[in-house]
């Protein structure tokens, strides 16, 4: 079975609380049990990990190389700035799918910027919690599809 590790970084464990307006009132669990769901009907295993600590969140990307198939994560405020995460991910050559919850490219221009996009399929951004359901079903398709071309 295929196995897909969906990332989240900081403050994305005050989802519910943080910020209604921008990042809805889902908890982070909530959207875990969504992306479980999803997983199920797609028949492919998920596992989910949320840091607030850089180093931590740079730890589970390379241990993910060799264990897992693909990566979705949402980098939180490191997306902007953190060429670490960005060299962590390329470092694994998996692939590996950007969600934001809110429409970053609409928000203040600092927001405005990935650095982690280059090393990135695609970004997925403004759809709120379906926008996880969506890299899921994303992923799943690019994996199948290097499989086919290996
Ligand atoms: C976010 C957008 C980022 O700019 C912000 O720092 C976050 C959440 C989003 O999901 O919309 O923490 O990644």
């Amino acid at each position: 079975m295929r196995k897909i590790t969906i990332l989240n970084g900081p403050n994305l464990n005050m989802l519910g609380i943080r910020e209604p307006g921008v990042y809805g009132n889902e908890s982070l669990a909530a959207i875990e049990l969504l992306v479980k769901n999803r997983a199920e009907e797609l028949g492919v295993s998920v596992s989910f990990f949320q840091s607030n600590h850089e180093g931590a969140m740079i730890d589970r990307i390379h241990n993910a190389y060799g264990n897992e198939d693909g990566i979705i994560i949402n980098p939180g405020a490191w997306t902007h700035y953190s060429y670490a995460i960005r060299d962590a991910l390329s470092a694994v050559s998996l692939p590996v799918i950007e969600v934001h919850l809110s429409n970053i490219h609409k928000r203040e221009a600092f927001r405005h910027v990935s650095v982690v996009a280059p090393v990135a399929v695609g970004q997925i951004a403004g759809f709120g919690s379906l926008g996880y359901v969506l890299a899921l079903e994303a992923i799943v398709k690019q994996v199948l599809q290097s499989e086919n071309e290996a």
